[in-house]
């Protein structure tokens, strides 16, 4: 199974079928576009304030820093890669190319928690925005219904995450044509949002927010209040923040010159992003004591409470405008990927069925709607967030690990992109740094029998029902399997 390649002739020629492909449309600051509308979202309106209350403090911009660097790496990785396979599909065509169908398949499995858990996290996140718009027009929708049993402030369900994940869906289903004009105002708005808080913010600092006395709430105080471990747990949890450069990746196929413009687009959405949130983080902490931070609309928040109620309003419009590009982007992808697999015949092919009028994935869409709205309804955002995580620092670490492995396979493939350093440093670095994330995901997050982290077990309890339905299925069914029985593929012989 871990030489049972796809032929990379193969995965070019699918993407290269222009008949049913898609129109190659979008330039190097289109795709740019496209990664910042699918990367600021829960991760920076949201996250930061459970992040800062309980585990990083102050410190949680350098969190911010660290998070920013790990994901740079994989960036690097996932811009040679993407501009040597310009295939949609992302991480798990490349790893299909290079280490095989079993690794294939556990990183497309992966990805069901990046896309799909991803956009269970938003709807939470989604949520917290909505109710607290709805609030200030004197609508209040009970608290049963807007939590989850293990929120903090317990409840039945989060009625309004259901509610958005289906809305999406329908829209998603009946073909709305994703319009890029109205995705880039959407994003333009956004980061005008952002923009906003920073010169608004700027002048509320109070320094002294910075090193608060040591407390019940606030640890042993000063910038480090959880020490560096809490600064790492809350770079592992904040790391949800950017989630989405690779979806860049995914739309190879409508990339005018993908070679070049999919590096550019992947690396500059993540630089860009990353400034904005180191310098957002900062002003949030230095404008609310961070043990205040613990609410579902933290940004918002830090305005009300320096008496710019008036600013909160817009930022929360800002916000849910922008939770639902990323959703959006999200349930897209998880339909592409998926599609994807269900081609390779890894998944039943029923999932492969397209409306005959509206030409969407009805089944796989409506499949993960209805479970996506049931995991925003029921779940609680920490450890959605963190379960989304895990899947994706899964897919990065073998994304990097295929760098080298591609170089020495297909010496003939030119990309525009070569990751520097030489193909093993960084690529290894990317590998372990991911690995690093991974391990501190465990601060903060509930732990079963007295020590193990509930993400870890979520995260394992994933891949192995993963590999029971590829042992039973994928392994027998899949097109590359087939093929091989023919003779039209060829095995390929182990890489070191
Ligand atoms: N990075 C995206 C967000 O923060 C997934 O919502």
């Amino acid at each position: 199974m871990l030489s049972r390649v796809k032929p990379l002739a193969t995965i070019l020629a699918e993407g290269a079928d222009h008949e049913h492909g898609l129109k190659r449309s979008l330039g190097p600051w289109a795709l740019t576009a496209m990664g910042i509308g699918a990367i600021i979202g829960t991760g920076i309106f949201v996250l930061t304030g459970v992040a800062s209350a309980t585990r990083a403090g102050p410190s949680l911009t350098i969190s911010f820093i660290v998070a920013g660097i790990v994901s740079a790496l994989a960036a690097l990785c996932y811009a040679e890669v993407s501009s040597k396979i310009p295939i949609s599909g992302s991480a798990y065509t490349y790893t299909y190319a290079t280490f095989g169908e079993l690794l294939a398949w556990i990183v497309g499995w992966g990805l069901i928690l990046e896309y799909a858990v991803g956009a269970a996290t938003v709807s939470v996140g989604w949520s917290g925005y909505f109710t607290n718009i709805l609030h200030q027009f004197g609508l209040i929708i009970p608290q049963a219904w807007q939590h989850s049993h293990w929120d903090p402030t317990p409840g039945i369900a989060n009625l309004p995450a259901a509610g958005i994940i289906l809305l999406i869906t329908a829209l998603l289903v009946r073909g709305t044509k994703e319009s890029g004009t109205v995705n880039a105002w959407i994003v333009s708005f956004k980061v005008l949002v952002v923009l906003f808080f920073i010169a608004l913010g700027v002048g509320h600092i109070n320094t002294a927010n910075f090193h608060l006395p040591a407390g019940p709430t606030t640890g042993a105080g000063g910038f480090f209040p959880f020490g560096w471990g809490g600064m790492l747990g809350g770079a592992a949890f904040i790391f949800f923040a950017y989630i989405g450069f690779d979806a860049v990746s995914t739309s190879a196929e409508e990339a005018k010159n993908p070679a070049k413009d999919l590096p550019f687009g992947i690396l500059m959405s993540l630089a860009v992003c990353t400034l904005l949130y180191i310098i957002v983080v900062f002003i949030l902490n230095g404008m609310v004591p961070f043990d205040k931070l613990n609410v579902a609309f933290p940004v918002a928040f830090a305005m009300n409470s320096v008496g710019l109620a008036w600013a909160g309003t817009i930022i929360s419009f800002g916000a849910i405008a922008g939770l639902t590009t990323v959703l959006l982007v999200m349930m897209f992808g998880q339909a592409r990927v998926f599609y994807a697999m269900s081609r390779d015949r890894l998944i039943p092919p029923s999932f492969t069925t397209i409306h005959p009028t509206w030409r969407t994935p009805i089944v796989s869409q409506i499949f993960f709607g209805v479970c996506i709205a049931a995991a925003g309804a029921f779940f609680p955002l920490g450890i959605l967030g963190s379960v989304t995580n895990f899947g994706t620092l899964l897919a990065f670490i073998l994304t990097s690990l295929a760098v080298p492995i591609l170089r020495r396979r297909h010496p003939e493939l030119k990309g525009a992109f070569t990751v520097p350093l030489g193909p093993y440093f960084l690529p290894y670095l990317s590998a372990v740094a991911a690995l690093g994330l991974i391990i501190f995901l465990k601060v903060g997050n509930p732990v079963l029998f007295g020590f193990f982290p509930i993400v870890w077990f979520i995260g394992i309890i994933w891949l192995v029902g993963g590999l029971f339905f590829y042992f039973f299925y994928g392994r027998r069914k899949s097109t590359v399997a087939l093929q091989l029985a023919e003779g039209l593929a060829v095995k390929q012989p182990r890489v070191n």
